[in-house]
């Protein structure tokens, strides 16, 4: 292929912004235990001009996104450098933004959406206990209406939105490549078919967040839980590996395992619809927030996340023109996938793209929820495991605590 073409942003210097102090990483935990070990994929290898190379590179992804439903992105076309500013905006949002803008651009989760400032008091409108997680969500109206942004943001929004094109239409148009490729479909089946498109984030959504450390009651009642174990709804999430470990996917020998800091790396998540879009081949990936280990404790945990998302008016099936499908037929034992079959196959409908996402945002739980967050409400004891068990239009979701 063609070289991709890196990361040009706009320059920091321009007349009329301000200064934005450096993000300086803080140190990396020693713990070592307890670490996965997870493959790691070097994107521009993508342009090589040699074929073996190149199918080497498909090789390795299979295994990976097989394994471990995860994987590192390296040499992907935005420099540490460019990474970093983008963290040091972040930090600059937290740093600045009005009280104000906090109240007037404050998150109603019950719409479905994430959209706009999530205050550190759980995941609902109203304020419950303090979970010290703060975030700002763009949607695609954020995107269209500068007033949805924090003031102190409006300066910067020329970065952001490159940054944003550039990981949603480069690299992960050359992300899904990559998958399209294992599927052993035309390299844009995906980015045709199931990607969502129209603004910088298409239907999906890129997140600042900040997780401050947390009071001893909130650590208490959440048993140091930020974010309950999930798989992500959509196609694919782009994670900045960050040096405070507090991601932890779930590992083939039923336990967590944090995933360790690379520099610069992108961390992959694969989600729900490239799970049923790939008829189980591809295994969404199970992930969950946790407390660091203990020489981070005491540090804020800064986040920069894109939510990339399918279609939303799409039904997930699994993509029936892929020769890999048609050869190996679909694989069963996964949970999504599995639930999305069966009621496909009692003649119901399955939800919408839209629909999954919606009303999975819309019902979300906080960690700090002891009412729900027991054996007989939402968990259930499975084989001696304690699984969180929910269910979402018909469609029964098993995901470890
Ligand atoms: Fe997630």
């Amino acid at each position: 292929m063609a070289p991709a073409a890196p990361f040009n942003p706009p320059s920091v210097d321009l007349p009329g912004k301000p200064f934005v102090p450096e993000w300086i990483p803080p140190s990396i935990t020693k713990e070592t235990h307890n670490f996965a070990q997870l493959k790691s994929i070097d994107l521009s290898l993508l342009d090589s001009e040699d074929p073996a190379v190149v199918d080497e590179l498909i090789q390795k992804v299979k295994v990976a996104i097989r394994d471990d439903g995860f994987l590192f992105l390296e040499n992907y076309g935005v420099s540490l450098e460019q990474l970093h500013r983008q963290f040091s905006l972040a930090r600059y949002l937290y740093n600045n933004i009005s009280e104000e803008d906090k109240e007037r651009l404050l998150f109603d989760p019950d719409t479905g959406m994430w959209s706009g400032y999530k205050h550190p008091y759980g995941f609902k409108r109203h304020r419950g206990v303090p979970d010290g997680i703060e975030q700002f969500n763009w949607y695609n109206r954020e995107w269209r209406d500068i007033n949805r942004i924090p003031k102190c943001l409006h300066p910067f929004m020329d970065e952001i939105e490159a940054f944003c094109n550039y990981l949603t239409k480069s690299v992960n148009r050359r992300l899904l490549t990559l998958f399209s490729r294992v599927l052993e479909l035309s390299d844009d089946y995906l980015w045709d078919n199931v990607q969502s498109h129209g603004s910088p984030t298409g239907e999906g959504y890129f997140r600042h967040a900040l997780f401050r450390p947390v009071q001893k009651q909130t650590a208490e009642s959440s048993k140091g839980l930020r974010m309950h174990g999930h798989t992500d709804f959509g196609l694919t999430t782009l994670l900045f590996s960050v040096p405070i470990s507090c991601l932890q996917i779930w590992g083939r020998d039923e336990e967590w395992h944090y995933v360790p800091y690379k520099p610069g790396a992108l961390v992959v998540n694969i989600g729900d619809t490239l799970e049923i879009v790939s008829g189980g081949h591809f295994k969404a990936t199970r992930h969950r927030v946790f407390k660091p280990p203990a020489d981070q404790l005491n540090e804020e945990r800064l986040s920069l996340v894109l939510f990339n998302s399918s279609v939303g008016d799409l039904r997930m099936a699994p993509a029936k023109d892929s020769p890999l499908i048609q050869r190996e037929g679909c694989v069963e034992e996964q949970g999504v996938y599995k639930e999305f079959k069966n009621r496909t196959a009692q003649g119901k409908l399955v939800p919408t793209n839209r629909e999954w996402r919606e009303i999975q945002i819309a019902t979300a739980t906080d960690p700090t929820d002891t009412v729900r967050n027991r054996v007989g409400a939402d968990q259930v004891l499975i084989d001696g495991k304690l699984m969180q068990q929910r269910e979402y239009m018909g469609v029964k979701v098993v995901l470890p605590v």
